[in-house]
């Protein structure tokens, strides 16, 4: 399979993030987005020059899958349209072959620039923060806990969604002087609502979901300005936006053997020791069988999760 690093498709409005494409489907503000999942890889927020080939419709099949078991708990309304493009005007066959399997229509959002996480382990940033303070984002958490301990119940721990650079972890008071407290009180209520509902289900399979990142947006309407109607957006559920552990292997005290960028985080910090990368880009080459052993992993969460295609009958 050919990987897609980057695409430019005769549609407007073109943006890229560090994983995904997105674009407007027509010269109309309010129109559908066209999110295009590529097989760009970013650790430590930079952008590795090699590409995981297929990782871009692994991620979509997951997100959409996901979004469908939302739908299912009725929980909070979403962006997704559909992934039929027949309707979209304006790209080639080969455009289309490129996009098959890794995009989705969704509606256009003004999106909250807070990232809501919930985390119902202590790992990573989390695990750095209760080691030095016994809190995480300012919330007090018992002592006692370890590396990668459950905790007694899922916290809410914003961060800013960071225009250039890495996300900064922020506290509940700070996100509400921000976006408001009316808006954080639900975004808080309905990630750990989210969360709590996934993780449930991923643990019946054998799947720990860590943490995870949401983000949302108010949806806009037919002028092209938000409306109140507050949206689940982006991706969802994803081993690019979460941290997924196999269950049978867990044990608190280290760290986990995660289903998602671990292989290339680690070769990534032996470089860094190494003193051949410091962290900023551009990063470096990845070798096939780090590149191989990762794409192995999403798969394997994949097949674990057992999800619903989007839209196919349950
Ligand atoms: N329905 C939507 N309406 C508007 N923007 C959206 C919607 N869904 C997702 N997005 C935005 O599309 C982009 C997806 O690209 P990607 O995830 O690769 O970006 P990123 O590098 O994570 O950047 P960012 O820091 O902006 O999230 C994100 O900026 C996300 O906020
Ligand atoms: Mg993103």
């Amino acid at each position: 399979m050919q990987p897609v690093f980057r695409t430019s498709l005769p549609l407007p409005g073109r943006r890229e993030g560090k994983v995904r494409d997105v674009y407007r489907t027509s010269a109309d503000p309010a129109s559908p987005l066209l999110i295009v999942a590529t097989d760009r890889l970013s650790a430590f927020d930079v952008v590795m020059p090699t590409p995981i080939a297929g990782k871009g419709r692994i991620l979509t099949s997951m997100s959409l899958g996901w979004f469908g078991f939302l739908r299912s708990r009725a929980i909070v309304g979403d962006h997704v349209l559909g992934t039929d493009l027949s309707g979209v005007a304006g790209l080639t066959a080969a455009d289309r072959a490129t996009l098959a399997g890794r995009s989705m229509l969704c509606r256009a959002a003004k999106v909250v620039p807070i990232e809501c996480v919930a985390r119902g382990y202590l790992a990573g940033s989390g695990w750095n923060e209760y080691r030095a303070n016994g809190t995480v984002c300012g919330i007090p958490l018992p002592s006692g806990l370890q590396q990668c301990s459950r905790l007694p119940r899922p916290i809410f721990t914003p961060a800013t969604k960071a225009e250039e650079g890495h996300d900064e972890n922020i506290s509940f008071e700070r996100a509400c002087e921000l976006v408001g407290v009316g808006l954080m009180t639900r975004l808080r209520d309905l990630t750990i609502a989210i969360y709590t509902a996934a993780a449930d289900y991923a643990l019946e399979r054998g799947v720990i979901l860590a943490d995870t990142k949401f983000e949302f947006g108010f949806a806009l309407g037919a002028d092209g300005q938000p409306t109140d109607e507050l949206i689940l957006v982006d991706e969802v559920l994803t081993p690019d936006s979460s941290r997924y552990w196999p269950a049978d292997d867990y044990q608190p005290g280290r760290d986990q053997q995660s289903y998602d960028k671990q292989f290339v985080r680690n070769y990534l910090l032996e470089l860094v020791a190494a003193h051949k990368w410091n962290k900023e880009a551009p990063g470096p080459q990845l070798p096939a069988q780090v590149v191989d052993a990762t794409l192995q992993r999403y798969e394997e969460a994949v097949v674990k999760l057992g999800l619903t295609p989007f839209g196919a009958s349950r």
